[in-house]
């Protein structure tokens, strides 16, 4: 299969100079993609092995369309972080096959001790989890022994390890809300604009680590306010991954799935949509009428890098997950310790899902 790699800079933070980052260097690669005559070949075959092997499906939203549509043909499903954490841990398949990037699979797993998770492939990173290695993030810790360590879901399983609590996007603002309550203080990490629109939302006291994520972090403020003047009756939907000025300008914040479900229930026929363009298959398929543009990343002085998508989330695709059943290849494993311990600040989360009843079930699915 020929591949094109591509490389990526992103934020690394500056050891002992907090509010500073230098830039790293990653890579990504970008599979193939499949013939009509391949890609049925391949749908055919993945829904034969998924059965045979008791395997399900879970994709994130950013990854291809195809996956997400097949992840929802076969029984699995296609939602946010949090959802994707739920579904594989309420499931009864032995095998979870994840389609996104490594610290979901990572999380299926911490919850999933006994099961088989894999991967399309295990390459594909995250600039959040690139960005907070873990004992750079435990010396910070260890610096302020006096706070809450709270950390995003999109972080590896030894910095979730060293965490009171884990969050996703679409619930942060509540467990933070909840813990200021209790007069505690938070160590934030890894993502500067969710932690500072969390830290804003709810007056708490937050110690951010400075990392970001390589789409989100593009968003441009004054091409944005340029297009909504060309579509002044668009809702504006942004992901909180994206910068303080961004954010500003949204009707709507919040994950993936609640940006979903904005465009279901807002009075409005057309969206801008600050965040990865995967998103839009599920908007268009599931409002087909409605017109969705995706919020600029390229604009005055700048150069799209990203292009609105991730370049991690596009390492999934229908070879991979074939070749990883038929093979067994590319199995997460984490260190049974490690996980234990990473466990703890999980279901820290879902359990105040539970009780402050967040759906968590993605939309669209059966
Ligand atoms: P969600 O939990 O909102 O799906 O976000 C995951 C992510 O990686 C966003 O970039
Ligand atoms: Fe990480 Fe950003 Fe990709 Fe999400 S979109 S997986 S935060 S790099």
């Amino acid at each position: 299969m020929s591949e094109e790699s591509i490389s990526i800079a992103y934020d690394h933070p500056v050891e002992g100079d907090e509010g500073s980052c230098s830039t790293a260097q990653s890579w990504a690669k970008k599979p193939r993609e499949p013939n009509p005559e391949e890609k049925a070949e391949l749908i055919a075959r993945i829904k034969r092995l998924l059965q045979e092997q008791d395997a399900v499906l879970v994709a994130h939203y950013y990854v291809h369309p195809d996956l997400q549509d097949l992840a929802e043909a076969t029984g699995g499903m296609v939602s946010d972080s949090l959802d994707m954490a739920n579904f594989g841990y309420q499931h009864p398949a032995k095998t979870i096959v994840v389609a996104g990037v490594r610290f979901m699979g990572e999380t299926a797993k911490i919850l999933n001790p006994e099961k088989r998770v894999l991967m399309p492939d295990l390459e594909a990173e995250c600039s959040l989890d690139l960005g907070c290695p873990a004992d750079e993030f435990a010396a910070f810790c260890d610096a302020h022994p006096d706070r809450t360590v709270v950390v995003y879901a999109n972080t590896s399983a030894a910095v979730k390890a060293r965490a009171d609590w884990m969050v996703t996007s679409s619930i942060a603002l509540p467990i933070v809300k909840y813990l200021h309550e209790q007069g505690q203080k938070i160590l934030w990490a890894p993502d500067r604009h969710l932690g500072a629109y969390v830290q804003e939302q709810t007056g708490a006291d937050m110690l951010l680590w400075q990392g970001s994520c390589v789409v989100h972090d593009e968003f441009k403020m004054q091409e944005l306010i340029e297009l909504k003047a060309l579509y002044p009756r668009a809702k504006v939907l942004v992901h909180p991954e994206s910068p303080r000025a961004v954010v500003q300008l949204a009707d709507v914040v919040g994950s993936t799935t609640q940006l979903i479900k904005a465009t279901q229930t807002l009075d409005a026929h057309e969206f801008i949509v600050a965040t990865d363009n995967g998103i839009l298959h599920k908007m268009r398929t599931l409002a087909p009428d409605k017109i969705f543009l995706e919020a600029p990343t390229a604009g005055y002085g700048a150069n799209c890098t990203s292009c609105n998508h991730c370049p991690w989330m596009a390492m999934n695709g229908l070879f991979g997950v074939a070749e990883v059943l038929e093979s067994g290849k590319n199995e997460i494993h984490v260190d049974p310790e490690v996980g234990k311990l990473a466990k703890v600040s999980i279901q820290r989360m879902l359990d105040f899902a539970k009780q402050i009843n967040l759906p968590t079930r993605g939309i669209g699915n059966a």
